[in-house]
């Protein structure tokens, strides 16, 4: 199968920064107590943006990193449980917004905070057969509109936030993907539009089990798939969820833990948006280089999980 090639990388955050403290006053908890089961310093919450606004601002960026229109995409996807709309889909709002062209498939694709490895395979399968060669991909949620703000286990992971990429099928790139479900709706839930609130309910301590259990055996699979050992990878770039899971992955895997991308302390868990806004972070600040290899990995509601080992291209490779 054709691989992917990540040619730009956006992302977008709410301005409204929300800490511990803010937290503490609503809530019976405390910023040692987080900082130390989570790793999270702050997150965001939007106060008026939209979805909307901010996967467009996002996209719009990975458009101009990528030096590409919109009369160029040929495919739109956006990862998200937490669309402005129920319908139309959030792409079909970013191809809207855009103006993408109308032989421009848009659609989203819920998986959980696995959302944007599903976009990454599904682009890969996709493209060949689309008119263009290139894919809008997003990822992003406003967790704030379905977290119980009186629910001190779950209102101090989330946050709000979005990210892309602009990618291209290339026959060429070295592409290594695997996608994971096991249905288990008790674990991590929130319900549709109804009587109750939308709330998102979990039990944490399965989740964490279900990654610490998926996730090193799931990098593991992709390494064997790219015949290539633990220390030829990058970087790794995994789900921020909690610090302790990426922690514990490294320690499992015998990688540094300086390999591991994070950024948790600043956003929170933004689900499917927290791995395009971990690129887009590393390509600002210059650490993804020509020829590296990267692998992502992804977990999350559903029971999903999912990762992607590929190569990075520079720019100027391209
Ligand atoms: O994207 C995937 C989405 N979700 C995840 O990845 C979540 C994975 N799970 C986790 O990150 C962790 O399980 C949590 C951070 C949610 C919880 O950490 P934990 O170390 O598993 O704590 P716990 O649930 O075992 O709770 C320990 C104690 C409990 O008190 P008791 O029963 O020991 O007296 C909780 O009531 O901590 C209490 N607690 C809190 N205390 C202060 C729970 N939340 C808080 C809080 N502040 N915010």
């Amino acid at each position: 199968m054709n691989g992917l090639q990540i040619l730009g990388t956006g992302r977008a955050l709410p301005a409204h920064r929300v800490t511990n403290d803010d937290l503490a006053q609503r809530v019976d908890t405390n910023h040692e107590w987080i900082v130390a089961r989570t790793g999270i310093h702050e997150r965001r919450f939007a106060q008026g943006e939209t979805l909307t606004q901010l996967t467009v601002q996002a996209a719009r960026q990975a458009l101009e990193r990528a030096g590409l229109t919109v009369a160029d995409i040929g495919l739109c996807i956006t990862a998200t449980v937490t669309p402005d709309y129920l319908t139309p889909s959030q792409a079909c709002l970013i191809h809207q917004e855009l103006g993408l062209p109308e032989d421009c498939p848009a659609f989203d694709l819920s998986a959980g905070c696995t959302g944007f490895l599903y976009a990454m395979e599904t682009a890969a399968a996709m493209l060949p057969r689309m008119s263009r060669p290139y894919a809008l991909l997003v990822g992003g949620e406003l967790l704030s509109r379905i977290v119980d703000m009186d629910d001190r286990s779950t209102c101090i992971l989330f946050g709000d936030g979005a990210g892309a990429a602009v990618v291209k099928t290339d026959p060429e790139a070295p592409w290594f993907c695997h996608l994971g479900t096991r249905g288990r709706q008790e674990v991590l839930w929130a319900l549709g539009p109804g009587n109750h609130p939308a709330y998102l309910h979990m039990d944490g301590q399965e989740v964490f089990q279900f990654a610490l259990e998926t996730v090193p055996a799931l990098a593991r699979q992709l390494l064997d798939k790219a015949g290539l050992d633990k220390d030829q990878v990058d970087w790794y770039v995994p789900h921020q969820a909690n610090h302790r899971i990426v922690a514990s992955v490294a320690k499992r895997l015998k990688v540094p833990l300086e390999k591991f991308y994070e950024n948790i302390a600043s956003y929170g868990n933004t689900s499917a948006g927290t791995i395009p806004i971990a690129l887009d972070e590393m390509v600002e600040q210059g650490l993804l280089k020509d020829g590296q290899w990267v692998m992502c990995l992804g977990f999350g509601a559903g029971l999903t999980w999912g990762g992607a080992l590929f190569r990075w291209k520079s720019m100027e490779e391209r």
